[in-house]
C-alpha cells in the first residue's frame, strides 16, 4: 500500500512529528509511506506549478493520505494553511476525494483539539474518507505504552483502507450566502464616538472596499469621531512564516527581527494600542493564512500575553456561526492574552441595516470597556490553556523558553505549589475528623451553608 504523508512541519524531516511517521514505517515494512515536505517548501510550492503538481499526483496515485503536522498556535502552520488553501484556489480537490486519511500531530496538547478539529473539516470539505486522529505529546514516541497505541492508529487506517470500510464524517459542507453589505449613511442626528484619547487600532487582510470585509471596516471608522488607524497585514514586509527554530526562547528575539517588519509591528504598533480590531474573511475553516502567519510569528513572545488589559473585537465576513471551531479560537486568542473580547461582527446577519447598528454598538462597547478597564473572567478556555503553559514552561520546556521562565518568575505566573493557608487548615483539620462516620453525617448535613458563609458575609456588607 502506498500512503503520501503530508508533513506540515516548517523544519522538514528534521521534525518531531516525522518521527513518528518514520516509526509507523519501521512497524510496518510492508506499506511505502512517503513523505512530502510540504510546509518546507511553500513558496515553492506556490510559484512553481510544476512541482505542486507532483504533489497532487503522489496524492492521486496513492491508497491514503496522512496529514502530519505540528501545532501551531491552535492550528496547523501558517504555510501548511497556505497548501490547504492552493488545493481549493487550483481545484484540486478531486484528488483527495474519497481517499482514507488519518492525522497525526504532535504538541504539548494546547489546543491540539482545534487543529484536529480543523483538519477534521478540511478532510470533510474535500470528501475524503477520515479514519481517525492520533495527537500524540511530542515525546511520546518516547513511552512503549504510547507507541502500542501509535501502532493501532497506523493498522487501523491500513485495516480502512485494505476493507473499504466506511468512515464518519463530523462536519456538513459550510454553506455561503450571496449577500451584498451596504452600510448606510450614519446620518448627522447619530453622535460620532469619542475614542477618549484611547488608541484604536484596525489590523485586516482586505481593505478592499468592494468586499463586505471592507465595507465593515469602512462603515466601523466611519462611527467614530476622529480617524481609526488601519494596518492591512499584506502591506507588511513579512519575509515567511515561523520557522519552528525556536531561538526566540532565549530572549524573545526572532531570527527575522532585523530583516522584516514583524517584530516592530507586534511590539511597537500593536502594543501601543488600547484596542484592537481584528478583521478578516473567512477562508475554508480559519481566517486566511496571511492571518495565520501573523499568529504563528508572534509567537516570538513565547507564552507571554504581550496584548494584556486590552479591549479585543473581530469584524469577520463569513460563515462563522457554522464554525464553532474557528469562534472558539477566537475567544481563546482573547482570553489567552488576558483580554477582553468585546464582541464579534459578522457580515451572516445578510442584513445591513442590523449589521450597521451592531458595528456601532460594538464601537461604542470598545470604548465603554476600555474606559472602565473591564475584563470578562476568564474561562476554561484560558485557565485550563494557561496551566499547560505554566507547567511546561517551569518544567521540561525551562532550558529553551528561558525568557518566558523569568517572565512567568516576576509576573506570578507560578500559582503553585499551593500555599493557601486557609485550605491548608481546613483540610488539615476536616480529613481526619470525617473519617468518623458521626462527624461525616453531621458534616455534610451543615455544608451546604457553612460553604456560603463566606460569601454571604459579603453580600451582607456590601459596602465594606
Ligand atoms: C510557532 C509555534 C507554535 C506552537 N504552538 C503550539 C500550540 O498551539 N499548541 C501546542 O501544544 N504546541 C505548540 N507548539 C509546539 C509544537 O507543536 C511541538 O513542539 C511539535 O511537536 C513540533 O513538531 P515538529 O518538530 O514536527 O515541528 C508550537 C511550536 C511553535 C514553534
Amino acid at each position: 500500500m502506498k500512503i503520501i504523508v503530508l508533513n506540515g512541519s516548517p523544519k522538514g524531516i528534521e521534525s518531531a512529528t516525522m518521527q513518528y511517521i518514520l516509526y509507523i514505517q519501521k512497524k510496518f515494512p510492508q506499506h511505502e509511506l512517503k513523505i512530502l515536505n510540504i510546509a518546507q517548501q511553500i513558496k515553492k510550492l506556490e510559484n512553481n506549478e510544476e512541482k505542486f503538481k507532483e504533489i497532487i499526483d503522489d496524492v492521486k496515485n496513492s491508497d491514503g493520505v496522512i496529514w502530519g503536522f505540528p501545532l501551531y498556535v491552535m492550528l496547523v502552520p501558517s504555510q501548511y494553511k497556505r497548501f490547504i488553501e492552493l488545493i481549493t484556489e487550483r481545484k484540486k480537490e478531486v484528488a483527495f476525494t474519497d481517499k482514507y486519511t488519518a492525522v497525526l500531530a504532535t504538541s504539548i496538547h494546547f489546543y491540539d483539539h482545534t487543529a484536529i478539529n480543523y483538519m477534521n473539516g478540511i478532510c470533510d470539505d474535500f470528501e475524503m474518507k477520515f479514519v481517525g486522529s492520533f495527537s500524540a505529546d511530542m515525546f511520546d514516541l518516547m513511552f512503549p505504552k504510547k507507541r502500542e497505541q501509535l501502532i493501532i492508529f497506523a493498522e487501523n487506517l491500513f485495516n480502512a483502507i485494505e476493507n473499504n470500510l466506511p468512515t464518519t464524517r463530523k462536519n456538513l459542507p459550510l454553506v455561503k450566502q450571496a449577500f451584498e453589505y451596504v452600510p448606510g449613511n450614519l446620518g448627522k442626528e447619530v453622535a460620532r464616538i469619542d475614542t477618549n484619547g484611547k488608541k484604536v487600532l484596525i489590523i485586516t487582510d482586505s481593505v478592499d472596499r468592494s468586499t463586505n470585509l471592507g465595507k465593515m471596516i469602512q462603515q466601523f471608522q466611519s462611527c467614530f469621531s476622529t480617524e481609526i488607524e488601519i494596518i492591512n497585514i499584506y502591506d507588511l514586509e513579512i519575509k515567511g512564516g515561523c520557522l519552528g527554530c525556536i531561538q526566540c526562547g532565549y530572549d524573545n528575539i526572532c531570527v527575522y527581527k532585523d530583516k522584516d517588519e514583524f517584530t516592530e509591528f507586534w511590539s511597537v504598533k500593536l502594543e501601543s494600542a488600547d484596542i484592537l480590531v481584528f478583521a478578516g474573511n473567512i477562508v475554508d475553516r480559519y481566517l486566511s493564512s496571511r492571518w495565520k502567519m501573523v499568529f504563528d510569528r508572534s509567537f516570538f513572545n513565547g507564552h507571554i500575553p504581550t496584548l494584556r488589559e486590552r479591549q479585543f473585537g473581530f469584524l469577520i465576513s463569513g460563515p462563522l456561526g457554522q464554525i464553532a471551531n474557528l469562534r472558539q479560537i477566537i475567544e481563546s486568542i482573547a482570553e489567552l492574552q488576558d483580554s477582553n473580547l468585546v464582541d464579534i461582527i459578522t457580515d451572516e446577519y445578510a442584513d445591513s441595516k442590523t449589521i450597521d447598528s451592531l458595528i456601532y454598538n460594538f464601537g461604542k462597547n470598545l470604548i465603554i470597556f476600555s474606559n472602565s478597564g473591564y475584563k470578562k473572567p476568564q474561562t476554561f478556555l484560558a485557565v485550563g490553556g494557561n496551566k499547560i503553559f505554566r507547567d511546561a514552561v517551569y518544567g521540561r520546556m525551562r532550558f529553551v523558553f528561558q525568557a518566558d521562565h523569568r517572565h512567568y518568575e516576576e509576573h506570578g505566573f507560578y500559582d503553585f505549589p499551593h500555599n493557601d493557608k486557609y485550605a491548608k487548615k481546613m483540610n488539615e483539620k476536616f480529613i481526619p475528623l470525617t473519617q468518623n462516620e458521626k462527624f461525616r453525617k453531621v458534616f455534610y448535613s451543615v455544608l451546604k451553608t457553612e460553604m456560603i458563609k463566606p460569601l454571604k458575609s459579603v453580600v451582607d456588607n456590601p459596602d465594606k
